[in-house]
């Protein structure tokens, strides 16, 4: 129901159709559930560093959320990219202002699930994962002529070198598939906070 909400807010504010700055927003968004993973994980390795084995499967916690928050940001970094490349001029309210409003509602959401219940944190999560790979898999169908846009942007040493900016945006689906996979593992491990 959440996912579903958020969905249904951002085709409210940011209109149906897939475009490059309604990405830009998603990626705003996908960023905060890791970065609260992360916040509630180093807590509990404080609370638990008295048993260091346990600490340390925590740990691996913090890492790997850190790992998936650095490829959101690279997703996001590059749409800017494609964005300003494109020429689109986007209003300051709504590109800048109300996607950092939604991210911060968004944050405190995932924080709050992730310490009542991670399993519901992670659900929440890998359905928005989902959304996000199915959105840049119909994004590059419709748009045909990405096939022969080439990609050797900014981030390319960072994020990796593409043919078009069609391979680029299905690489990006393709993590978001790997995040939602993530996610589904963690459903049932057993909770450490
Ligand atoms: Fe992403
Ligand atoms: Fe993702």
């Amino acid at each position: 129901m959440a996912a579903r909400g958020l969905f249904a807010v951002l085709d409210l504010i940011y209109g149906r159709p897939r475009s490059l700055s309604k990405f830009k927003v998603l990626e705003v968004v996908a960023r905060v559930p890791y970065q609260a993973w992360e916040n509630v994980a180093y807590v509990a390795v404080t609370h638990r560093y008295s048993r260091p084995a346990f600490a340390r499967r925590i740990f691996d916690r913090v890492h790997e959320s850190r790992g998936q928050q650095d490829n959101e940001q690279w997703h996001l970094l590059i749409m800017e990219e494609l964005v300003e490349r494109a020429g689109k001029r986007e209003g300051f309210v709504k590109f800048r202002v109300l996607p950092q409003a939604l991210a911060m509602a968004y944050y405190w959401l995932s924080w709050l699930l992730y310490v009542i219940r991670p399993r519901w944190s992670y659900a929440l999560n890998a359905d928005f994962e989902d959304h996000a790979e199915h959105e840049y898999a119909r994004f590059v169908a419709e748009h045909p002529e990405l096939e022969d846009e080439p990609y050797d942007g900014l981030f390319a040493d960072d994020y990796g070198h593409f043919a078009s900016v069609a391979d680029l945006l299905r690489q990006i689906g393709h993590d978001e598939r790997t995040h939602k996979l993530e996610s589904l593992a963690r459903m049932d491990e057993p909770r450490f906070s």
